[in-house]
């Protein structure tokens, strides 16, 4: 029997859809080609610094989502435009200047590849994979970040599915072995014992010694930024989902459990949860919006009924609160579909803002509830 609140959660997940679609289709007319990582006031294009080259897939990847979500007249011109956005993004195959395939390549190459099952396709994101696979140093056991050898991020859990991906279409063991031990790796050295996350790890690259933890976009070494937080939730569900490995599952869960008892009950984490009290007064809907895509992930995976209904339902209400107090549409000229993320507090980039990742992992949940409700 559908409820009343499945009905009503179902009439506002399919409103901010729609609203999803309007700003994404207003963006494209605005800036064609055009590829944006963060708003400032709420505008998409300007001079404000990347950091890093991680974000192109995001934009296309809501189009594959919008596609599948639209009418056969419409889906025709999401496709469109999804393949004319994806497509510049080939060469990036082999880009090693950057840990962030899985994020460029799983968002649009392999929705694509879904919807065609273009053998072209396919051989992308396994030239991807193994682009990624070269990050791999023996000496630690862990896929280097972009920023130096000696150096591990959990944002790397993220893109580890690619290389599990193009190891199980090879048969590659070797490329296998090398996503498995940086899954281990990281559990080992960046998941604490409460659940909490670090965002980076030290090593010595002489012995691979793990020296200590770090950070570039949280409070400190020892606190707990929020999106790292949600990017290991989901991270190792995926890679239990390539493995069957359940220590991969008992680590989504812990950080999940962590996530549940520290985040506020509306469901939006602070940027990091150790920052001061005056700091954490900025929430991170980037971060809140992946936790929902994650533990729907999650649900599906529990043995235990109640523990999935517990991560539906939690991802549920998270994604009502985005829906009814973050949407941009309230606000007048506001280019983004969610506000209130942050990119990078150190920096001061991207702070209270529309981030692109935001965006896709908000039209994923809303795709994996509308699929449900
Ligand atoms: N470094 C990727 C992120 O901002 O989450």
């Amino acid at each position: 029997m559908i409820s009343f609140q499945q009905e009503t959660d179902r009439a506002l997940f399919e409103n901010a859809l729609a609203f999803a679609k309007k700003q994404v289709g207003a963006l494209v007319k605005k800036h064609p080609d055009f590829y944006p990582m963060y708003t400032k006031k709420g505008k998409w294009k300007h001079e404000g610094a990347a950091w890093t080259h991680w974000c192109d897939g995001f934009l296309p990847g809501m189009m594959w989502i919008f596609e599948k979500r639209s009418e056969e007249k419409e889906a025709k011109v999401w496709r469109e435009n999804a393949i004319r956005y994806s497509k510049p993004l080939e060469p990036r195959k082999l880009d090693r200047e950057v840990h962030d395939l899985g994020f460029i390549f799983l968002s649009t190459y392999y929705r694509w590849y879904q919807v065609t099952k273009d053998e072209s396709l396919r051989k992308v994101l396994i030239t991807a994979g193994q682009t990624m696979g070269a990050r791999y140093r023996d000496k630690g056991q862990y896929l280097r970040s972009f920023v130096s050898e000696e150096s591990l991020f959990i944002d790397i859990m993220m893109n580890v599915g690619i290389v599990f991906y193009a190891a199980r279409e090879t048969g590659d063991k070797k490329l296998r072995e090398i996503a498995l031990r940086h899954s281990y790796t990281t559990r080992r050295t960046m998941v604490r014992g409460d659940g909490s996350t670090a965002q980076e790890g030290l090593f010595d690259t002489k012995n691979g010694e793990f020296l200590k933890q770090a950070t570039h976009q949280g409070e400190r070494g020892d606190s707990c930024w929020s999106r790292g937080l949600t990017w290991a939730m989901y991270g190792f569900a995926t890679a239990y989902e390539y493995s069957a490995d359940p220590h991969f599952l008992e680590t989504a869960e812990a950080c999940t459990d962590y996530f549940l008892s520290h985040t506020p009950n509306d469901g939006v984490p602070p940027w990091d949860y150790q920052a001061s009290a005056e700091s954490r007064k900025q929430v991170d809907t980037s971060a809140a919006a992946i936790a929902a895509a994650g533990m729907l992930r999650l649900s599906r995976m529990m043995q235990d009924p109640v523990k999935g209904h517990l991560y539906w339902s939690t991802a549920n209400q998270i994604m009502r609160t985005l829906c009814t107090s973050y949407l941009g549409d309230k606000t007048k000229g506001w280019e983004g579909i969610l506000k209130g993320g942050v990119y990078h507090m150190r920096k001061d980039l991207g702070v209270n803002e529309s981030v692109m990742w935001g965006e896709y992992f908000f039209c994923e949940a809303l795709d994996r509830l509308l699929r449900r409700v």
